[in-house]
């Protein structure tokens, strides 16, 4: 069974077109469209590498980035992207700003608006807050991060760095390990990959990984596994997540030691692992809990190729909102 094209989450419906309105989630991206994307990226990098990195491509345009929570890539490559493209950029954090006053998101988002925004990139602690910001905004929102929700741009700069590195996605075996049922990055990412053709198995202890049915109700193809080690000799791409020290005050987890023993990345893990496999990790990064300090910089690791490729990824998105909408986004 394929993962349906439209989405319950996604009530405004497909967008192959290539000017789209919002960026939310991955759940109502065709195939089609990521390919699109990446293919776009491509090019943005391809101009990060100029000697003048600067296009006029969102000349006159203004990207406001709001940001509730906090957040180091996303925040940074956001505004790196939209200054490569001659947008106008403004960046504010809750902390000192009105929201400290207790103004309201929606107050917040129609005074961004009144001072011209065209595009708001945000990222917020309860999920949901970006598709309310998106109803009171007349131009575009992107989703850089809501609660435990979505996370687009890290799942399209994911899926671009798998592709540059190992020339496809589809029928890719790729393993996502950790604290899967608190992470925004891994339902997004799951959106993706499996749109793209990808085998995806989520790894961890059952109290990190949540309810199967649940997951599978929404995802039929999805594979999940409580042990690391039988799949290794068959994983095209390794994804460690952060596992936060407030999960095992939580009883989710007996120890971090004990976690670390059972799914942490080691170089033997990865030594286990096919020649050409890849381990990525989105950031930040717990090292000696999920992740050793030497297999986040082994050959195999494509962590700072992420990063990097954030930049271009999200010029991208930014190009594709520049356009007119259509009728259906
Ligand atoms: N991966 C990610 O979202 O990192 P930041 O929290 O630093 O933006």
């Amino acid at each position: 069974m394929t993962v349906p094209a439209v989405s319950r989450y996604a009530p405004w419906g497909p967008t192959s077109v290539r000017h789209r309105r919002h960026v939310l989630d991955l759940d109502d991206f065709s195939s089609d469209e990521i390919q699109a994307v990446l293919d776009n990226a491509v090019s943005m990098k391809e101009i990060l590498g100029r000697s003048v990195p600067q296009v006029p491509i969102l000349r006159g345009k203004t990207v406001v980035n709001i940001f509730y929570e906090e957040s180091t890539r996303t925040r940074m490559s956001f505004e790196l992207a939209a200054r490569t493209l001659s947008a106008s950029v403004s960046s504010m954090t809750a902390k000192g700003s009105s929201i400290e006053k207790g103004e309201s998101l929606i107050d917040t988002i129609r005074t961004i608006q009144a001072l011209g925004a065209d595009i708001i990139v945000m990222r917020h602690h309860e999920s949901g807050a970006p598709y309310l910001a998106a109803q009171h905004f007349k131009g575009s929102i992107i989703n850089a991060g809501d609660g435990r929700h979505a996370h687009p741009s890290q799942a399209l700069l994911d899926l671009f760095t798998i592709r540059e590195r190992l020339g496809r996605l589809a029928g890719l075996n790729i393993v996502i390990v950790g604290d899967i049922i608190h992470s925004r990055v891994a339902r997004s990412d799951i959106w993706g990959m499996l749109r793209c053709g990808a085998n995806v198995t989520l790894c961890g202890p059952s109290t990190l990984i949540g309810d199967t049915t649940m997951w599978q109700a929404t995802f039929p193809n999805l594979r999940i596994s409580y042990t690391l080690d039988d799949l290794l000799p068959d994983t095209d791409v390794l994804m460690a997540l952060r596992i936060q020290k407030e999960r095992q005050q939580a009883g989710l987890l007996p120890s971090l030691r004990e976690y670390s023993n059972d799914y942490g990345l080691t170089q033997e893990r990865l030594d286990r692992m096919p020649a050409h496999a890849i381990v990525m990790h989105p950031g930040p990064m717990n090292e000696g809990v999920e992740i050793m300090p030497e297999a986040a910089i082994s050959p195999r690791s494509v962590i700072e190729a992420q990063v990097t490729n954030g930049v271009a990824v999200r010029m991208a998105l930014l190009y594709r909102l520049s356009g007119e909408p259509t009728a259906t986004t």
